[in-house]
């Protein structure tokens, strides 16, 4: 068997996308766009991967450093058929074949791949192209073939006449040729066409002068191909691969009760029989156990979600544990380094931040937790909040196992609560509490009796 290396493209900027960032950084669902097109190629186990870089080539090498891949600086950027080019150096003395992708297609395959590579072998070509239909082709190199599967040309949208742009076949930007040629073929490149660049797909024309018949491999899965130029592209390719994740979610156990509104990142897991209500974002390095309810407006991102957990509407979870049977929210803010035991209930227009919550206890209502370490089976009232910063430090605040905070009581930290203690409402704790105490901290109620008509206006008066 024939021996593969793969290039990339990835030196432009992306004009048409009018961003600051380089293109192939641009995320989709949670991954830049060259992650996927990576994964696909690496997956084929080529012997060489080059990453042509260019723009913003620092930014792309720190995302993607890794020892299997080499990157090559294209500098300036003079077209696709230059960006090739500058890889002819990591290729001398290498005599097998070269497969030539752009890293803005990120919904292509391995399958697709390998099936394109089969094609190649099974025909022995030396020059194949990915080729497939689009309904509206705008934008894409139009493929020209005079008989079944050969090419006589590419023709770029800027380049086409009104006859070529009404041709629907179009160029995926996937090729394999053989490495000889490839880099025999580059030296002859021109850019004189609208765009003056050296574009790569005229290496179909230089194949035909050099009695080199380019085959095209033809795919009907047009979605798998489809590259990103424009915001408008992003969004497509977003839903397109949504959709793919929802599928095998779907496929994995869980029940979506509206797929088309659930925005799941690439690599979020759901275990079986956990329902995600309409309207839920779950991003990052996100796991949600088995049986889970999750509810509509929910956003959750790099957190842990155990088994039978309830997360009710309008909550956000981001960077946190959450262990099996505990209940969050509605309206729940928990916040980076939190952690919730088992059986724990947190309730509405409660914020937790770098918190531990021990098995069973429970905030029920308008609560603020920071900072702060809360034992097992611990009852926070309603209103608690931890007063954890002091304008310039944070400080922590410690609540034993089986204490009873009363609703309105303020810790001011750094404080800690002995196991067993009760809280009274309304207390100010500014010192620590022994275990199995009653705290008290408010000032005593007094009583002045009101002379007649001191008090409420009467209904007569309200007038
Ligand atoms: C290219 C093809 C077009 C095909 C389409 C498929 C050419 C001339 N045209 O057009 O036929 O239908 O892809 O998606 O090849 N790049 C570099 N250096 C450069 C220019 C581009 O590395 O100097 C990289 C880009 O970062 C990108 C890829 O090459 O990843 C493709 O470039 P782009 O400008 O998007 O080409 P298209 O106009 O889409
Ligand atoms: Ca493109």
């Amino acid at each position: 068997m024939e021996q593969y290396s793969a290039v990339i493209l990835a030196a432009g900027k992306g004009t048409r996308m009018k961003s600051n960032q380089c293109k192939v950084l641009h995320s989709v669902t949670g991954r830049p766009m060259l992650a996927y097109v990576l994964d696909a190629v690496r997956n084929l186990q080529p012997k060489k991967i080059c990453l042509v870089v260019g723009h913003q080539a620092q930014d792309v090498v720190r995302r993607f450093d890794s020892p299997d891949l080499n990157f090559v600086i294209q500098e300036p950027q003079l077209g696709t058929g230059h960006a090739v080019k500058q890889c002819s150096s990591l290729f001398k003395g290498f005599s097998g074949h070269v497969l030539i992708m752009c890293g803005d297609t990120p919904l292509v395959t391995s399958e697709i791949l390998s099936a394109f590579k089969g094609f190649h072998e099974s025909r022995s070509s030396k020059l194949t192209v990915l080729t497939t239909r689009l309904k509206n082709p705008y934008g894409y190199g139009r493929v020209e073939a005079d008989r079944n599967e050969i090419i006589t040309r590419i023709v770029e949208e800027s380049d086409a006449d009104r006859s070529q742009k009404l041709i629907q076949e179009v160029n995926t930007g996937i090729y394999l040729v053989q490495s000889r040629l490839l880099f025999e073929l580059l030296e002859n490149l021109k850019s004189d066409n609208a765009q003056k660049e050296y574009y790569l797909t005229d290496l179909i024309s230089e194949a035909q002068l050099a009695n080199v018949r380019p085959l095209a491999f033809h795919t009907d899965q047009d979605s798998v191909v489809v590259g990103v130029n424009s915001r408008n592209d992003l969004a497509k390719v977003n839903s397109l691969m949504w959709n793919r994740i929802r599928t095998q979610l779907m496929a994995d156990g869980a029940t979506l009760l509206d797929p088309a509104t659930f925005y799941p990142d690439c690599g979020v897991t759901i275990g079986s029989d956990t329902i995600i209500c309409p309207n839920v974002m779950i991003t990052g390095l996100s796991s949600i156990g088995e049986e889970c309810y999750i509810e509509p407006g929910c956003v959750i991102n790099d957190s842990t979600i155990g088994n039978r957990v309830r997360i009710f509407s309008g909550s956000k979870l981001d960077n946190v544990e959450v262990d099996s049977d505990a209940s969050i929210g509605p309206m729940a803010h928990l916040r980076p380094e939190t952690k919730i035991g088992c059986r724990v209930r947190i309730g509405n227009f409660v914020e937790i931040k770098k918190t531990e919550v021990g098995v069973g206890s429970k905030a029920s209502h308008l609560t603020y937790l920071g900072d702060s370490k809360i034992g097992e089976h611990v009852n926070i009232g309603c209103g608690t909040i931890t007063c954890n910063y002091d304008g310039k430090t944070k400080h922590t605040t410690i609540i034993e196992d089986r204490c009873f905070v009363g609703s309105d009581v303020q810790f001011v930290a750094p404080v800690r609560v002995g196991s067993g203690s009760v809280i009274g409402a309304g207390s100010t704790i500014t010192r620590d509490v022994p275990e199995n105490s009653l705290a008290v901290a408010r000032s005593k109620q007094k009583i002045f009796p009101l002379r007649f008509g001191q008090g409420m206006a009467t209904k007569n008066e309200d007038r």
